[in-house]
């Protein structure tokens, strides 16, 4: 019965942008979106320009992104930004990415505010440069009595060093006495991660035709169901993202049991 009803959905499938997002808003949307944004120093390339020009772009399509998941009635949109790893690229093209979050809020941080989208962030702060954190603690303070969507800049972050860094805290509170080793469970040690007051992504989109994970969000993504297109980042549109939503709503998820069950 359900099978049909997909495959009677599929064929009465409407056609414009409009109509899509009332059909997928009508359809059950992910609670969590979490995107890893790739292909902008590729766009660039392609067009004889510099790397950074690429995530410029690549910065205009977060907005727009942000603002159909919004739409949609998307709990939280996940945003990898900046890895743990990337510090490794050369001195400009770090100065640039770490001067995005300030032009993104600067220009978009009033919509943000007004259209109910809280802002969060994973990811190590310590290392960000002083610029880069006011800008990001600013939207955070800002938008923090937002019901709305979450908008949740992965910056500086590294899912290892993050799952090391929780183990080591479970470790200091066993020595300590306040967590008794037996009662950890996996609910447990979700809250000693970065994204304790998180639920885990229900849908994993990379763009830019790479099919692997770069160190995100290993733990959470355990039962999330991936979803890869060759699209660059910069290119993806919102065609694209309801592409995502849409292959989402045709899947079955089984949590490791059987259909139906
Ligand atoms: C990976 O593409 C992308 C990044 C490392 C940076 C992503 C950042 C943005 C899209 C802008 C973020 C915006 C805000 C507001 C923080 P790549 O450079 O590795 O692409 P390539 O694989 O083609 O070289």
């Amino acid at each position: 019965m359900l099978n049909k009803l997909k495959i009677w959905k599929t064929q009465n499938a409407p056609s414009t942008l409009r109509d899509r997002i009332d059909f997928v808003k009508s359809s059950g949307v992910p609670a969590h979106i979490a995107i890893i944004m790739d292909g902008n120093g590729r766009w660039a390339k392609k067009r004889a320009m510099p790397r950074v020009a690429g995530h410029h772009e690549g910065m205009k399509v977060v907005r727009r992104i942000t603002r159909l998941a919004n739409e949609l009635g998307i709990g939280a949109l996940t945003l990898y930004a900046f890895s743990t790893e990337n510090w490794k690229r050369p001195k400009n093209e770090v100065d640039y990415l770490m001067q995005l979050p300030e032009e993104f809020l600067g220009s978009f941080l009033p919509e943000l505010v007004k259209e109910n989208v809280r802002v969060q962030m994973i990811g190590y702060k310590e290392k960000l440069p002083p610029h880069t954190l006011k800008a990001i603690n600013r939207a955070i303070e800002d938008t923090k009595e937002n019901t709305g969507l979450v908008l949740n800049f992965a910056l500086n972050y590294g899912s290892r060093a993050e799952i090391i860094d929780a183990v080591k805290h479970v470790l200091k509170d066993c020595q300590s006495g306040i967590l008794n080793a037996n009662s950890l469970d996996e609910e447990a040690f979700s809250s000693y991660l970065m994204t304790s007051k998180m639920a885990d992504p229900d849908l994993l989109i990379r763009t830019s035709g790479e099919i692997r994970l770069s160190n995100f969000m290993l733990w959470q993504l355990a039962y999330t169901e991936f979803w890869f297109t060759n699209v660059l980042w910069p290119d993806f549109g919102e065609e694209d993202f309801l592409e995502a939503v849409e292959a989402y709503q045709n899947r079955q998820r089984r949590f490791g049991g059987l259909e139906g069950s």
